[in-house]
């Protein structure tokens, strides 16, 4: 899970990152008020999960309340690469006299932790790895000692901080490292770090991902970060139904069993589409190993929710659970949503059992499902009655 701004300042100040104070507002007065409790200059920034909100208009400076409220206006509903902003952060303003970069995450790679790190900060971070690759420092950090003071100290003097700039910085990321080890974060970044006019080293940027697979044991309270307001609807209720789902844009709804059969899934429609007015898939959904008829109803359930979907192709290969298993979850899901399946269905089994499978769905004979033999031909078919 990725943290909006204002919940990774918080997490921040808990583990005494020096951080500014900042106030979250939902609207324009709520943000005039934050801006006279602040005082002085604040700046406005738009809080949504996605990268470049300055450049799109969502990060502005306000040397009073009003002009705070005017900044609020513009900003909220504004659209940022397709988020609309619901909630700003009201923060103090810093007198910046230099930007720097820092991040520690988890890289899957190398089966190890690497911090980024660079006395360029400000500007985006893969711009400066593609123009500038030397001011930016790779250091790698072994997860069973972490970023110590002397890694501190390392990792500041590779990335060309003055000397008398590595003790101050080299404390804060000894910091940041003590929230993503804490916190079980894959990813925490600071972009900019800062360094005031006074001299202090403050982070006015924090991105922070949480590791999903240690919310529920280790760190429950993470569940109420969760924002389930901006969580797609769909995708909400099949992940209360322990399914795999991703919204797309397209027309033919996706089902199959196991992650490496859905997508190549997705390319066969994408690719049959081509011939059929450019139809895409408009989701993944995997169903796992178990295609239960529960499992299957609630996928199709999911499925037949979302009104762009004009057709749906469900591909699944008979292993553990057999295709007859598979065709008895199709048949008892089409009776248990009745009226709610409206949907063509084209459906193709393949492996065990799948003679059995077939024949329960010819037998079946239910107006909307059509068999097919191969992948290549489910994916034309599905294409097809999306696009008639
Ligand atoms: N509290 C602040 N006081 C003064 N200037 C700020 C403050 N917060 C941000 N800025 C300025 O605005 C710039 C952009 O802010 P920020 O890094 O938060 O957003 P961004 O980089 O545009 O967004 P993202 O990190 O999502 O790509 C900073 O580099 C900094 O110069
Ligand atoms: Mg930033």
């Amino acid at each position: 899970m990725d943290l909006y701004e204002y919940q990774a300042r918080d997490v921040f100040e808990k583990y005494g990152v020096p951080v500014l104070a900042g106030i979250v507002a939902d609207t324009p007065e709520e943000v005039k008020a934050a801006a006279e409790k602040i005082g002085g200059v604040v700046v406005v920034k738009a809080q949504v999960k996605t990268g470049g909100r300055g450049k799109a208009g969502g990060v502005k400076v306000a040397k009073t309340p009003d002009e705070a409220y005017e900044a609020a206006k513009a900003i909220l509903g504004l659209d940022i690469k397709g988020h609309v902003v619901k909630r700003v952060m009201v923060a103090q303003g810093a007198a910046i006299a230099e930007e720097f970069y820092f991040s520690v995450l988890l890289d899957r790679a190398n089966r190890s932790y690497l911090s980024l790190c660079s006395v360029e900060g400000g500007m985006e971070i893969e711009q400066l790895a593609v123009e500038k690759p030397e001011a930016l420092a790779r250091v790698e950090v072994n997860p069973l000692t972490g970023i110590d003071k002397a890694k501190a100290v390392e990792i500041a003097r590779a990335a060309n901080f003055p000397e008398d700039l590595v003790e101050k910085v080299s404390d804060v990321f000894v910091k940041l490292y003590d929230v993503y080890k804490g916190e079980d974060a894959t990813l925490v970044e600071v972009n900019p770090l800062v360094r005031t006019d006074s001299g202090d080293i403050i982070a006015l940027d924090g991105k922070v991902t949480l590791d999903d697979n240690a919310s529920e044991i280790r760190h429950p309270e993470h569940e109420a970060l969760e924002d389930k307001d901006a969580a797609d609807p769909l995708e909400a209720k099949a992940k209360q139904s322990g399914l795999n789902y991703v919204k797309l844009d397209g027309e033919v709804g996706i089902i199959g069993n196991g992650a490496g059969l859905v997508m190549s899934t997705l390319d066969v429609v994408a690719y049959a589409g081509e011939n059929h007015n450019g139809v895409k898939p408009a989701n993944f959904l995997d169903i796992g190993g178990g295609a239960s008829a529960e499992v299957m109803a609630a996928g199709l359930d999911v499925i037949l929710g979302d009104p762009q979907v004009k057709s749906v192709f469900v591909n699944v290969f008979g292993g553990i659970t057999a295709c007859d298993a598979v065709a008895n979850g199709i048949k008892g899901a089409l009776e248990t949503l009745g009226s709610a399946a409206s949907k063509p269905l084209v459906v193709r089994l393949d492996g065990n059992r799948v003679e059995e499978g077939r024949a329960i769905l010819a037998e079946y004979a239910h107006p909307l499902v059509t068999l097919a033999a191969t992948m290549d031909e489910g994916a034309d078919k599905a294409a097809e009655l999306a696009n008639a």
